[in-house]
């Protein structure tokens, strides 16, 4: 793909990903490479402009992460930040040192607007600092651009060569003006024209697949996720009906999920095979209540009916994996392949009669896979989808699983669902739902005593679901949503909301 490309240079930095998603958010590529790459591999890229990203140690340390001299004499403007510009400055004879007092988090800063990176911007705003270093002296042929009050060179920067260098992080939000400095970069420094869109995306990957696969077959697990599902919109577009989408129906999704899934890919051009394996899934289940043997029971039993779909289809030329970006990133900077694993279970290709592997989405990022979709004209409720369990409901039943449970469970699930969309929380909560506890108690329903379950309702915010804080619901809502389950699903007198972070618990209960 031809696109003008910035270069982010990952020097261990916690925010290398969201440096590269702020780039992309203004329109233009970038990739995320690793400093350890030889300059000659980052100059053949021929990139607009480098980014150096931070990175947690100091550069007149042995052992630091550093780079060649000659990549500031490529003519290649480069910004860099935290770490970034004080390595710019260390290699470039400028002197770094401990800084008499440490600055950390919001902080005044005053910048010079005459700067092709401050630009239409005030010359006094809040940045975020998070620095134990800083830059005493600057290199030769530098100016300092800005300043706060215990930092000198807030930024620095050598018009001439294009190397600008800035202490703050202009894409943490906290930065009131960071898109803007950014932009400043990418646009006046660099002279990008902003080229990326989800637009221009979805006609170049289409014509990009339609070259590689021919008039070959592709094979795709599709689980109803946003990957899979804008994946297989993307294919569609691309090879139509020679693309086979394999849904298996385990029983254990939420309610009417998988006739949602059916209904939303009925009329695009695929050979769309759903498989209805619940009895089969729920026989393997029977009298099992570890979750680990849940888990592992699900994926044997995926593999054995996706591979008995795909045997029926017959031999396959191509494979498509929904991997992503960050998992390229995090599998070593876009170097190696990724094969992604499907209800954490390895070796998928290993059971199926294929040739090669397309990845379609490995450039980007999450919010660019649901913008894709949205392009595509994908329903907006598999592009919105939030994040489910491969195995299930399996893992949100406690103990063992039977027929009523599940029902129990699809019926609470969903009325929780309703009222926070009701609520218009529905994208605000990154992930809400209803487990049924193995528990029973004592209840009073009319003049009769009962004897029922009790039901667990989870709420989390997170950016990463490693970690987590549990939603703050409003009571009225959640007060709701009690009245409707206990009135209107059987066999549960008592709800509560789980007000527990991650850590010390999980997401998921099991
Ligand atoms: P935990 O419970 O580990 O969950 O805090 C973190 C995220 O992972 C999801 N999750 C799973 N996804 N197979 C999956 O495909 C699984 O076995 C599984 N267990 C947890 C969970 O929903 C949350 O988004």
């Amino acid at each position: 793909m031809k696109e003008e490309l910035i270069i982010v240079l990952d020097f261990g930095g916690q925010y290398n990903q969201l440096i590269a998603r702020r780039v992309r958010d203004l329109n233009v590529y970038c990739e995320v490479m690793s400093y350890k790459n030889p300059i000659e591999k980052i100059k053949e890229k021929n990139p607009k402009g480098i980014i150096f990203t931070g990175g947690p140690n100091s550069v007149y340390l042995e052992n630091s992460p550093s780079i060649g001299k000659e990549i500031f004499e490529a003519g290649i403007p480069i910004l860099g930040i935290c770490y970034g510009s004080q390595l710019m400055a260390h290699i470039l004879g400028g002197k770094v040192s401990p800084a008499p007092s440490r600055e950390y988090g919001r902080t005044d800063t005053y910048f010079d607007t005459n700067s092709a990176l401050f630009k239409n911007i005030e010359n006094n705003s809040v940045t975020w600092m998070s620095h134990t270093d800083y830059i005493e002296a600057l290199p030769d042929g530098f100016v300092c651009s800005a300043h706060s009050e215990s930092c000198p060179v807030a930024a620095m920067e050598n018009k001439q060569k294009k190397l600008y260098a800035v202490q703050f992080h202009p894409e943490v939000m906290h930065t009131e003006k960071g898109q803007e400095i950014l932009s400043n970069y990418l646009y006046d420094v660099c002279g990008c024209t902003g080229s990326w869109s989800m637009k221009n995306y979805a006609k170049t990957a289409i014509n990009e697949i339609r070259q590689r696969v021919g008039d070959g077959k592709v094979l795709l697990a599709l689980s109803g996720g946003v990957d899979s599902s804008v994946l297989a919109a993307l294919l569609s577009k691309a090879v139509g009906n020679r693309l086979s989408c394999i849904f298996v129906d385990h029983g254990l999704m939420r309610k009417n999920e998988c006739d949602e899934i059916e209904e939303a890919f009925k009329n695009w051009e695929i050979n769309f095979i759903r498989v209805n394996a619940k009895d089969r899934f729920l026989k393997r289940l029977q009298g099992i209540s570890d979750p680990e043997k849940k888990r592992k029971i699900i994926g044997e039993e995926f593999i054995r009916v996706f591979e008995e779909e795909a045997k029926k289809i017959g031999s396959v030329d191509f494979l498509a994996q929904g991997t992503i970006y960050p998992d390229v990133i995090e599998s070593g900077a876009g170097d190696a392949a990724v094969i992604k694993s499907h209800h954490n279970v390895g070796g998928l290709p290993d059971y199926v009669d294929f040739k090669e592997i397309i990845e379609p989405l490995r450039l980007l990022f999450k919010d660019e896979v649901r913008k894709l979709g949205s392009e595509l004209g994908l329903a907006e409720y598999l592009v919105w989808r939030q994040p489910f369990p491969g195995p299930g409901l399996a893992i949100r039943i406690i103990g063992e699983i039977t027929e009523d449970k599940i029902s129990i469970l699809q019926d609470a699930d969903y009325i929780f669902r309703d009222e926070i969309a009701n609520a218009g929380l529905d994208k605000k909560i990154n992930q809400y739902f209803a487990v049924l506890t193995s528990m029973r108690s004592v209840g009073v329903m009319g003049d009769a005593r009962t004897y029922d379950y009790t039901l667990a309702l989870r709420g989390v915010e997170t950016t990463d679901f490693m970690t987590a804080e549990f939603a703050e619901i409003p009571y009225e809502i959640l007060s709701k949503v009690s009245t409707r389950i206990v009135n209107e699903v059987g066999h549960i007198n008592r709800v509560v909301y789980d007000i527990t972070s991650k850590p010390p618990a999980t997401i998921e209960w099991e």
